[in-house]
């Protein structure tokens, strides 16, 4: 369903993805390892259409997405993927729910339909107390359980997630995960997690394991 071929990503000399091949089935829950600076972002924002690589092809649903214009690509993105950032990136004006609401008026929902739905992805993430809150007023924590609430509430059929627990205390995390897989198995959303911590990646039916920009080695659960 997601697929990358043989993709290069470089930054001015930095080679940041060096020929990596990965496929991703639907449904499948994928976690990403491996070092700082092996490539783990730059992979997620070239599968989810964010960065085009150099060279190389990056498909969703047997369709080249790399080679789409920058409006095309939005598009795709905007009705197909949610996407958790590894840091935060909420829009600084809005609250935390109008944060959550925003996809989905993109998509064309009607704004007190979408502000409803966004404010049951906050109690589900357990921030509902924080709705009213700029993102400049929020925790760490609170700001990253607001961006997952953002991921979800389109009904994704891809959640891309980075780091999506980095800022929370286990419980916290926990609920986060369980969010997120639970969603993912209901509704056979896939899902591709980005992570340091091993108790993420057990949540995960396959891990793929970076190393210097290529798959050091696929571990299935
Ligand atoms: N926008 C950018 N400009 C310049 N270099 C970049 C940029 N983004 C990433 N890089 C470089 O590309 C390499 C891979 O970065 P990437 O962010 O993908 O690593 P990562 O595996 O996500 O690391 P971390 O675990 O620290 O988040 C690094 O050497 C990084 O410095
Ligand atoms: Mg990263």
């Amino acid at each position: 369903m997601l697929e990358a071929r043989g993709v290069h990503k470089a930054f001015g000399p930095t080679r940041a993805l060096r020929g990596l091949t990965v496929e991703i089935g639907e449904g499948e829950i994928v976690a990403v390892t491996g070092p700082s600076g092996s490539g783990k972002s730059t992979l997620l924002h070239c599968l989810a259409g964010i960065l085009r690589p150099e060279t190389g092809e990056i498909r969703f649903d047997g369709r080249r997405i790399d080679s789409l214009g920058d409006a095309a690509r939005t598009t795709v993105r905007r009705e197909n993927f949610g996407v958790v950032f590894q840091f935060g990136q909420l829009v600084p004006e809005l609250s935390a729910l109008e944060n959550v609401a925003l996809p989905l008026m993109f998509n064309r929902h009607g704004r007190e339909e979408s502000m409803l739905t966004a404010r049951s992805w906050l109690e589900r993430l357990g921030v509902e107390d924080c709705a009213g809150l700029r993102p400049g007023e929020l925790s760490g924590g609170q700001a990253q359980r607001v961006a997952v609430a953002r991921a979800l509430v389109t009904g994704p059929r891809v959640v891309f997630a980075d780091e999506p627990t980095g800022a929370l205390d286990s419980l916290a995390g926990e609920r986060v995960m369980d969010e997120l897989t639970g969603t993912a198995r209901e509704s056979r959303t896939t899902l591709v997690i980005v992570t340091h911590d091993n108790r993420v990646a057990a949540y995960a039916d396959r891990e793929i394991v970076l190393r210097d920009g290529t798959v050091a080695s696929a571990v299935t659960a």
